[in-house]
């Protein structure tokens, strides 16, 4: 869902993922919207600054495990399973802000991480629980959250499947600020506000130097990860791990044997 926020010269895009029933689980076509509304927002002169939220109770529990569970390990490498509509994001030149409330785990933490920085409801709930599935993080997880929060708590945190609270991510410094939950559009909004009145071009310079600190060598690692990403559909494992999560029952997994 999109829509156009604010006054003055140069607006708000807001973007909400919006698929409740599922949490905003995130599938191909979400994404491929996603990646539409981003790029024309992006497009577009009137718009200065987008906020990408989700619901209250989740920004995004990540990929659509049911989707992952379909795949082994040479659909996955072929389709390119995490297809490019998920990167769409960075080619964004306008700031993107996350306003996130509830859960924001796996693919889900790892988009709130793509956008440029986040602001967090007392209600958040940060994760990459992958593990928990036989698998590991696909975009970008085991990359993007040790800069952010370093490597003890991102190892924590991947390992053991540990959520992190609002709390904890913004004294880990994950997001930039925590707000009471009901006023978290409003900050967001009011944060993107201030934003669209800066001038246009000393912001997207801003984005793109930042980033470039933050995202240099990385290209790599996440091609990498994506590429092991890939080989754990041929893990008995992973059908386990997914199995046992749409089963609704624990997971009994064989460590590759
Ligand atoms: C598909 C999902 C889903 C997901 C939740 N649902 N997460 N469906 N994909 N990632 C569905 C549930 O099946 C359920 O559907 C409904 O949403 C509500 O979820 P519940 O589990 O009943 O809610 P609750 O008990 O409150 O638990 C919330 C939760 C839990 C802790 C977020 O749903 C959960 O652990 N979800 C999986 C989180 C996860 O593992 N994410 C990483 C995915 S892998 P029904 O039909 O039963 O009502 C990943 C890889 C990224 O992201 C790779 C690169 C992108």
């Amino acid at each position: 869902l999109s829509e156009v926020r604010g006054e003055g010269a140069r607006k708000i895009g807001l973007i909400s993922l919006n698929r409740p029933k599922q949490l905003n689980a995130l599938n191909d076509q979400l994404m491929d919207e996603l990646g539409h509304a981003l790029l024309a927002f992006d497009a577009d002169d009137g718009i200065g600054c987008i906020v990408l939220t989700g619901s209250e109770k989740a920004f995004a529990a990540g990929a659509d495990i049911p989707v992952l569970a379909a795949h082994d390990h040479m659909s996955a490498f072929k389709n390119g399973l995490i297809s490019s509509n998920w990167e769409t994001i960075l080619q964004v030149r306008k700031p993107v802000i996350a306003a996130v409330a509830g859960f924001a785990l796996g693919g889900g933490c790892e988009l709130a991480m793509m956008c440029d920085f986040i602001i967090a409801a007392d209600t958040a709930k940060f994760g990459q629980p992958e593990i928990k599935l036989g698998v590991i993080p696909g975009a970008g997880g085991t990359q993007r959250l040790p800069r952010a929060v370093g490597k003890s708590k991102t190892m924590d945190m991947l390992l053991t499947s540990r959520m992190m609270d609002a709390a904890e991510a913004e004294r880990a410094n994950l997001v930039s600020r925590v707000v009471p939950a009901a006023s978290l559009l409003d900050e967001a909004l009011a944060a993107a506000q201030i934003i669209c009145a800066m001038s246009g071009p000393a912001v997207m310079m801003i984005k793109e130097l930042v980033n470039r600190s933050f995202e240099g060598p990385l290209r790599d690692a996440v091609q990498v990860e994506r590429r092991m990403f890939h080989s754990l559909f041929g893990t008995s494992d992973q059908k386990e791990g997914m199995d046992a999560f749409m089963s609704k029952r624990k997971p009994e997994f064989k460590h590759g044997s």
